[in-house]
């Protein structure tokens, strides 16, 4: 029974981001995106301010220039995920090798012929993509000049991508997601929206309009790929994170509702069509006015077919949170929960989180869900194995078994499930703090924070491991 719970066709794979791995930033007309100018990556530090780490130009400190070079090795890549037995890789299209500066009303056909030529390798594997189309890297050009989604103007440049890429692809990608954690606009708005004003001049207002632009661009994107191809399968993607609350006191609970309804607003939305009503009290009391379009509120009955989100860790919340040590993770942040331990980067753990996490979903929309992204970010130590350097990463390993052990709780629960990726199956850079020793792969990537380093690629110890996973659709999870 055991053994048989993930379905026949689960999409097993990996994810990345264009900006973290393609690397060849100025290469065959790209633009700049900005993440180009972010060199030590994308979230502010604490309660600071982001802009100071923005420069002016792209500089040479900035690991993510480079990244991995997938871009000049998609193929030895792709033949290594192909070696794991991957049924499905996730990867974003980079907006700026399509549209440079973002607001053109050409495409760059060099840019569009690199991702058919990913997608073509990935065929020969019988390797589906599944297809982030904005994953933290707005043109640079849309950021200086309009304020990134600040604008409504972005809406249009947007929905001229997705129906270039769309067209291109509709033969080639099936899986697409709109805006990766859309939801992280209202946390990290520079590097998730593009929206260059500095962080602590930025109102709830202008926040929430910039996620209400992203909103509607979702929906109007889904509303056009089905009319491009009606097989096509696009959802949205959510940064999820539970909370616990930290005592029985009911005050708790309900700070645990507060923080949760931020996350859920934008899953609503994308699969009812609509603003929920418990935001209407929010946007009251905060002095929130959304402005809508004649036509928003048509758009955005176009739903998604199916959830999908990020997994990395839960929090605690309490209505008193100045009397607990508080911390950041992945994005957002919350209560340390005294029960969990915490990854070298303090991003705490927690298995069972995603076994909720699954369970909530399911249960508030009963439409299909893809985790497309979960892992641990650990410090790895290349040793000599009897096949070449390698690392023993049983860390790393214990982290994604545990987390699909409680999938497999989720599957038999009833919860329905398209597939699992787990983020950066290749060493890549980090969103958070543009390190690359912040590592996930299963597969070892040779440089350094430094930038040194000879990219040459390494099986480590999880990649074998995760072909076994592979090999018996999850039924070695449970020997
Ligand atoms: C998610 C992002 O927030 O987490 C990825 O979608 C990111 O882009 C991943 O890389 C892990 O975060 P980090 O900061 O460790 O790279």
């Amino acid at each position: 029974m055991t053994k048989n719970i993930f379905p026949k066709n689960f999409l097993w794979g990996g994810a990345t981001a264009a900006n973290q791995f393609e690397g060849a930033y100025n290469v065959d007309g790209k633009g700049l995106s900005v993440q180009d100018v972010t060199p030590q990556g994308g979230i502010p530090a604490q309660e600071g301010d982001l802009n100071p780490l923005i420069t002016e130009e792209p500089t040479k400190d900035n690991l993510k220039l480079e990244g991995i070079d997938f871009y000049h090795r998609y193929k030895e890549d792709i033949a290594l995920f192909a070696e794991m037995g991957f049924k499905v890789f996730r990867l974003s299209i980079a907006w700026s090798r399509i549209f440079p500066n973002g607001d053109e009303t050409e495409p760059n056909e060099a840019g569009l012929q690199f991702y058919d030529d990913v997608f073509d390798e990935l065929a020969k594997y019988g390797i589906e993509p599944l297809v982030t189309l904005s994953h933290y890297e707005t043109p640079l050009h849309l950021a200086r000049q309009y304020n990134g989604w600040a604008s409504r103007d972005l809406i249009g440049f947007y929905e001229r991508y997705a129906r270039t890429v769309f067209t291109r692809y509709k033969d080639k990608v099936k899986y697409w997601l709109t805006f990766n954690e859309v939801n992280s606009v209202l946390h990290a708005p520079f590097m998730s929206g593009g929206i260059a004003t500095p962080v602590e001049e930025l109102s709830k207002q202008d926040l929430y309009q910039a996620a209400h632009h992203e909103l509607v661009a979702s929906a109007l994107a889904t509303k056009v790929g089905h009319e491009i191809n009606p097989d096509f399968k696009i959802g949205c993607m959510v940064l999820a994170m539970p909370a616990y609350p930290m005592t029985s006191n009911p005050l708790d609970q309900l700070a645990v509702r507060d923080f949760e309804n931020q996350n859920y607003l934008f899953s609503d939305i994308h699969a009812r069509g609509k603003y929920p009503n418990y935001i209407k009290r929010y946007f009251e009391e905060n002095n929130i006015e959304i402005q809508f379009a004649p036509e928003d509120e048509e758009i955005l009955k176009n739903t998604v077919d199916f959830i999908s989100f990020s997994y990395y860790m839960s929090v605690a919340q309490a209505h008193d949170p100045e009397n607990y040590n508080s911390g950041r993770g992945n994005i957002m942040g919350g209560i340390n929960n005294p029960y969990l331990e915490a990854s070298e980067w303090g991003w705490q753990i927690d298995p069972v989180g995603l076994r909720l996490v699954l369970n909530h979903f399911y249960d508030r929309y009963q439409l299909p869900l893809f985790i497309v992204e979960n892992g641990l970010g650990a410090k790895d130590v290349l040793v000599d194995g009897p096949n070449g350097p390698t690392v023993e990463d049983d860390y790393r390993i214990d982290y994604l078994q545990k987390h699909l052990v409680q999938v497999g709780e989720a599957l038999k629960d009833g919860v329905e499930l398209l597939g699992y990726t787990t983020w950066g199956p290749i060493d890549l850079v980090s969103a958070s703090t543009a390190q690359l020793s912040k590592r996930y792969g299963f597969i070892y990537v040779d440089r350094n924070d430094d930038g040194s380093g000879s990219l040459a690629r390494y099986k480590k110890k999880s990649f074998n491991w995760y072909k076994e996973v592979i090999a018996t659709n999850g039924a070695s999870l449970f020997d």
